[in-house]
């Protein structure tokens, strides 16, 4: 459990654990379209460690922890960003997106279809961080061409060190993108 957030351990009372979230800073933010208020006792915490540790999403995942690999994108007001550098007390009033919140009623993200047909993945642990920095591209340009995917693929370490299937996924998930924003018009 990471202590920079304000949590009760088990045999805490509950006066105890009041005194403690006073000492900490309130901060709120959308958090996969619900409004979440945390307690951060230090706001330079990274993002990333709030997410996996604190509030459970492990959907994020955690490689370089230096902005290096990519594992770690979420994206933030729109923008894919390495959530490791991205400090927690920057965060006051962002709109902040994980892979978790992805999959919807209607299944499963364009994204993610496209990595499933093409079997874009080896082991599979970059590939939280790839579809996310795919989606972030896609909302931005719905039509992006080779070079854009190639780019936004590029900025993202596969350990597993194979990338065609990969970026055979990506342009699978431009493609099933238009088609699905045909069918909404
Ligand atoms: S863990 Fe964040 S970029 Fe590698
Ligand atoms: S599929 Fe294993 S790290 Fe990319």
């Amino acid at each position: 459990m990471n202590d920079s957030v304000s949590t009760a351990p088990p045999d805490t009372t509950a006066s105890q654990s009041e005194a403690r979230k006073s000492m900490a800073v309130p901060l709120r933010f959308r958090l996969n379209h619900d409004d979440v208020e945390i307690h951060v006792q230090d706001p330079t915490t990274p993002l990333l460690d709030v997410l996996r540790h604190d509030l459970g999403l492990t959907g994020t995942k955690s490689g370089c922890a230096i902005g290096y690999c990519g594992a770690c994108t979420v994206i933030v007001d729109g923008a894919a960003v390495p959530s490791c550098l991205k400090m927690v007390g920057l965060l006051e009033g962002s709109d902040v997106r994980t892979i978790e919140d992805l999959e919807g009623p209607g299944g499963l993200d364009p994204v993610q279809d496209g990595f499933v047909a093409r079997a874009g993945l080896q082991c599979g642990f970059c590939t939280p961080g790839h579809v996310m920095a795919l989606r972030a591209l896609l909302d931005d340009d719905p039509d992006p061409g080779e070079e854009d995917i190639k780019r936004t693929v590029d900025g993202n370490y596969c350990r597993c060190t194979g990338y065609v299937k990969i970026l055979d996924s990506a342009r699978e998930a431009v493609a099933l993108q238009k088609a699905a924003g045909k069918e909404e018009r």
